[in-house]
């Protein structure tokens, strides 16, 4: 089995979500030692942004890195997202990445019934952290709304969803937060096959 690793936090070891991924990770190479994970830190190497140069292929090193992005969202069978809040949606880097694998004919195609998301039976953990607190399909939530429907979009529809929210409001409430989204876990947790 193959679970594809994304953090994209810009706060290093502060982070909330690369907390809770390295977390649901752990679990799933605790269940089975002969995982393989792929990982991409989008902080460390971020894609760039996807300009026209991007879509001629003016620059191979970056057209070979796209192709890698897309090649292991492809090959996953797990994907464990980390995704904070970043001004009321996702941080740049993750979207860049979203641009990478969002490809019609790879992981969508439109058909005269609309469009088909072509990217089936991948499991996806998404790990939201905000500093607020915003509900998922809120007025101010463009962060699990848009990576839920992105990735329904691809064909990934079997989606769970970890959050520690409100975790600059005090310290306290940051360790609750993340206290309660590390016990939700079990619910996580590699299923049985
Ligand atoms: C650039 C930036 C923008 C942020 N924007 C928001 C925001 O719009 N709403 C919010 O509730 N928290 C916001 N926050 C707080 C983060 O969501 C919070 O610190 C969260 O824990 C970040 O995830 P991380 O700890 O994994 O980096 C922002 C933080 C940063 C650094």
């Amino acid at each position: 089995m193959k679970l594809l690793h994304i953090d994209a936090s810009a706060l290093g070891e502060k982070s909330v979500s690369r907390t809770l991924t390295a977390a649901v990770v752990a679990r799933f190479q605790a269940a089975d030692p002969a995982l393989e994970v792929l990982r991409w830190d989008l902080d460390a190497e971020p894609l760039p942004h996807l300009t026209a140069a991007s879509l001629a292929q003016a620059d191979p090193a970056e057209a070979a890195r796209a192709q890698a992005a897309l090649a292991d969202f492809l090959a996953a069978d797990v994907l464990v997202i980390g995704a904070p809040m970043y001004n009321f949606s996702v941080p740049s880097t993750l979207k860049a990445w979203i641009d990478r694998i969002a490809v019609a004919g790879k992981t969508f195609r439109y058909t005269d019934k609309g469009a088909e998301g072509l990217a089936r039976g991948k499991r996806a953990i998404l790990a939201i952290s905000q500093g607020g607190v915003h509900e998922a399909g809120g007025a101010s939530d463009f962060q699990e709304s848009y990576l839920r429907f992105v990735l329904g979009f691809l064909g990934v529809t079997d989606i769970e969803v970890v959050r520690a929210r409100g975790v600059n409001l005090s310290p306290q409430q940051r360790t609750q937060a993340l206290e309660h989204a590390l016990a939700s876990l079990p619910a996580a947790l590699p299923r049985a096959a």
